[in-house]
């Protein structure tokens, strides 16, 4: 176990600890205050879907927790909180009415984390798309980013003064290939063609919001959160390599290229252009116009072989062999390098800006005993990452951050409650909230930040 001091001296003093969290997973009070329901209520409410048939009603109630949590966030000595804000509180049925008492209780949250001395990162879309945009085709139609870009006016005319940096979308990997072509996420999709017209309408959904922000707050941090796939090929054979660079452009080429390149990848192209929808001519402009950081969501690699079946579906790979058994309670493999040729690999594709870690940690699943959560494998996974963060920071890569996820076990999407992400333990009975062991830890590296000297070794 690497002691949280020493660690500390490893990264810049302006450097930024935080804890990360989104609106659908902890807030729960779905119905209060004029909140209409979300892709993910009704996804939810579907039998076979959601694990145990579990859902966002009650979550961590945070909505009528707030001030606690706020202070349990100040507990834990950190600087800066990421938060996303439920479009479903803000224009409930996604275009039309207004709902004042939404925006009342983000202004609450803001207004505490100021009071609190805490930076404010907001994200526009964490998933929980209001339900009623479904009528006209949800991410699959053209209208939806234009009502993103509406809901991204009002939200930032009333927060903007007062945030931090704000991201237009958190993961649009998910929210577009595994939402609407793996049918694991709302709204369940199994469609190819479904999925192409979500992947341009989000990324042009992406690039109106960054405008918007711009009209009301110039000057407001504007970036991205994506979870870009550090891809290993499963040999070192012709076809394996050639299937990771197909997996490369498909997996992250079709966000990343769009948004820093402003063009899709030539493979995704040539393979999949023709069931794409019309690019409007002044689409690509508007998504690749240039942001002030991204923020890299990262817990595990993608190890890929070329799929054989004749006529398979681009990008035509088959899941590869983990090289190590390590493994979270959730399955996934844990591999820190990763995250340091992941964050190379990139920046030697595109010319990319400022980067935070927005998301990184660890799904282990003990409970409190004896009033205490010794959850040491997760400690042990979050280290290590840091670890490579300071590294890339030393190779001189512009890692301005690093939020763990999450301040609290939480509604774990597809997986409901059972996974645990939490540095902090929730009592979904009690609703009680238990630091954990690598909360603990977590604090007492945060709180040795800012520092007066910026430099690090
Ligand atoms: C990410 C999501 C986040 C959380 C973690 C475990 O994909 O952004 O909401 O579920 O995974």
């Amino acid at each position: 176990m690497i002691d949280p001091k020493t660690l500390a001296d490893r990264f810049p003093g302006d450097f930024l600890f935080g804890v990360a969290t989104a609106s659908f997973q902890i807030e729960g009070a779905t119905k209060a205050d004029g909140r209409k329901p979300s892709i993910w209520d009704a996804f939810s409410n579907m039998p076979g879907r959601v694990h145990n048939r579990d859902n966002g009603d009650i979550a961590c109630d945070h909505y009528n927790r707030l001030d606690d949590d706020l202070d349990l966030i100040q507990s834990l000595g950190v600087q800066a909180y990421r938060f996303s804000i439920a479009w479903p509180r803000i224009i409930p049925e996604g275009t039309g009415p207004i709902n004042e008492k939404g925006l009342d209780f983000y202004d609450r949250l803001v207004d505490g984390l100021k009071a609190r001395n805490i930076k404010a990162f907001a994200t526009l879309y964490h998933w929980d798309l209001p339900l009623a945009l479904m009528g006209d085709g949800g991410w699959a139609a053209r209208s939806t980013a234009h009502a993103f870009q509406r809901y991204t006016k009002t939200v930032i005319n009333r927060l903007g003064d007062r945030l931090d940096a704000v991201a237009t979308f958190n993961e649009p990997w998910c929210s577009v290939w595994l939402s609407h072509l793996y049918g694991i996420h709302a709204p369940g999709e199994r469609n190819m063609d479904a999925a192409l017209h979500a992947m341009h309408y989000t990324n042009l959904a992406h690039g109106l919001g960054v405008s918007a922000v711009r009209e009301e707050y110039p000057n407001l941090p504007v970036g991205i959160v994506i979870n870009p796939m550090h891809i290993y090929a499963g040999s070192d054979s012709a076809v394996d390599q050639e299937a990771g660079e197909r997996a490369f452009d498909f997996h992250n080429g079709a966000f990343f290229g769009p948004i820093f390149k402003g063009e899709y990848p030539e493979r995704l192209l040539s393979a999949l252009g023709s069931r794409m929808p019309k690019v409007e001519a002044d689409d690509m402009a508007i998504i690749s116009q240039k942001l002030d950081w991204w923020g890299v969501n990262y817990y595990t690699p993608m190890r890929v072989s070329d799929d054989p079946t004749p006529g398979a579906e681009f990008p035509a790979t088959v899941s590869a062999k983990p090289v190590n058994d390590i493994k979270t309670d959730i399955g996934w493999e844990v591999f820190p390098e990763a995250l340091g040729d992941l964050i190379r690999t990139l920046n030697e594709r595109y010319s990319l800006p400022d980067c935070y870690i927005t998301e990184n940690g660890a799904c282990y699943n003990m409970g409190v005993e004896n009033g205490v959560v010794d959850d040491q494998p997760r400690l042990d996974y979050i280290s290590d990452h840091l670890a490579v963060t300071a590294d890339l920071i030393k190779e001189g890569y512009p890692m301005k951050g690093y939020f763990a996820w999450s301040l609290m076990d939480n509604f774990e999407w597809a997986e409901g409650y059972t996974m645990r992400f939490g540095i902090v333990h929730v009592d979904y009975e009690t609703q009680l909230r238990t630091i954990k062991k690598s909360g603990h830890w977590y604090k007492e590296l945060a709180e040795q930040f800012p520092k007066g000297n910026h430099k690090a070794g």
